[in-house]
């Protein structure tokens, strides 16, 4: 595993296998599990993306790293292992554009609720479990999902998704 200091990881894209696993929850919070938060935080930051799951980076480990900070200044990272979410019942949901470092280049609108608990634990080990809506909300869900092998692009209507589908064959070709 990579130290810190070595740059950020290869993310892994649209076709890849293990994108499409069920991964892993993770049993014990080791040293290497923190330094892998870490290396992903650094990738993600590299990458401009306000996400990443450690699917992506070819780790199948329920692992998240969030932070929708647009500023450097303002960042506020959040690791999360093992995260669950519940989306809150009374919710309404909220239809927003979304992208992801695994499928680069295309955007589609994605529905989901708007306000989201989450329970996980944080990069200490303890247990976390917090209420949060619009941008955070949707960041927790879009990550949680690739932990499911779900990607965005499994959540747009059929309409649009058959008008991105060419799109999509070409990159999964493309990365062969
Ligand atoms: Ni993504």
């Amino acid at each position: 595993m990579a130290k810190s200091g070595n740059g950020p990881l290869k993310i892994r894209t649209y076709g890849d296998p293990v994108l499409r696993e069920v991964s892993k929850p993770v049993a014990e919070i080791t040293p290497e599990l923190r330094q892998l938060a870490q290396d992903m935080l650094a990738t993600m930051y590299a990458a401009d993306g306000v996400g990443l799951a450690a699917p992506q980076i070819g780790k199948s480990v329920r692992l998240v790293v969030i932070d929708i900070a647009k500023e450097e200044s303002q960042r506020n990272p959040l690791v999360l292992f093992n995260p669950e979410v519940f989306p809150d019942e009374e919710s309404e949901l909220s239809v927003c554009e979304e992208g992801c470092l695994s499928v680069p280049d295309l955007w589609a609108e994605v529905a989901r609720p708007n306000r989201v608990t989450f329970r996980a634990l944080d990069i200490d080990g303890q247990p976390v479990e917090m209420t949060v809506e619009g941008t955070l909300a949707r960041a927790v869900q879009h990550e949680t999902d690739h932990l499911d092998g779900r990607l965005f692009v499994d959540r747009i209507g059929p309409a649009e998704r058959a008008m991105l589908q060419s799109k999509l064959k070409k990159m999964a070709r493309g990365r062969k």
